[in-house]
């Protein structure tokens, strides 16, 4: 006989002004020396290093459960750059389980979410306050800050999806988000 998994009820706050919740169980910060094997311009990322120490690029407050079923949700603040061209953006993965599907919320500042199937199917979403995005779990995902404050967003999935993120070290998403004449571009990824 199969061990019953039981689940505890929870109780939390968000602000929903910016994004802070009052409880999580795991902080994760991801630094300028973390994004080497995804930023295009490593030589860029190297030299920010060096002017501007090994700062945050983005951060991320989860409460996650670590059992078979049910749902890890939390925030990301992504702080507003660039290395080279490319904006600050999340590593980016694709779920492990196909089947784990995930949600998006926009609450502060402006994104631009990417989903590529690595099949030849790519979109790209605007992600702000009151936006809702809903991401098939066979979709790789990455969310760029293309504005120049924090981007805020909530973000909820299963808690057996399970993160791939080498095959976005090999080659990236289909199209890179360059800032050029201070707007943002999607040109082709030319290592995809
Ligand atoms: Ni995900």
């Amino acid at each position: 006989m199969e061990a019953e998994i039981k689940s505890i009820p929870f109780y939390l706050l968000i602000d929903l002004v910016n994004g802070s919740i009052s409880k999580y169980t795991k902080k994760i910060e991801v630094r300028l020396s973390d994004m080497k094997p995804y930023f295009y311009d490593i030589n860029a990322l190297n030299e920010k290093i060096e002017k501007e120490g090994n700062y945050v690029i983005y951060e991320y407050y989860e409460n996650s459960l670590d059992r078979i079923k049910g749902l890890n949700f939390g925030i990301t603040i992504i702080h507003p750059g660039s290395i080279g061209k490319e904006y600050h953006f999340t590593r980016g993965h694709f779920h492990l389980n196909k089947e784990a599907d995930e949600i998006y919320i926009g609450i502060k500042g402006k994104g631009l979410v990417l989903l590529d199937n690595g099949k030849g199917e790519f979109y790209s979403y605007l992600l702000e306050r009151g936006t809702i995005i809903y991401i098939p779990g066979d979709f790789a995902h990455r969310t760029i800050n293309i504005g120049d404050e924090d981007l805020v967003y909530f973000y909820i999935y299963p808690s057996d999806a399970g993160h791939d993120y080498e095959s976005i070290q090999r080659r990236g998403f289909k199209k890179l988000v360059l800032k050029i004449n201070n707007k943002f571009t999607l040109v082709d990824n030319p290592r995809y």
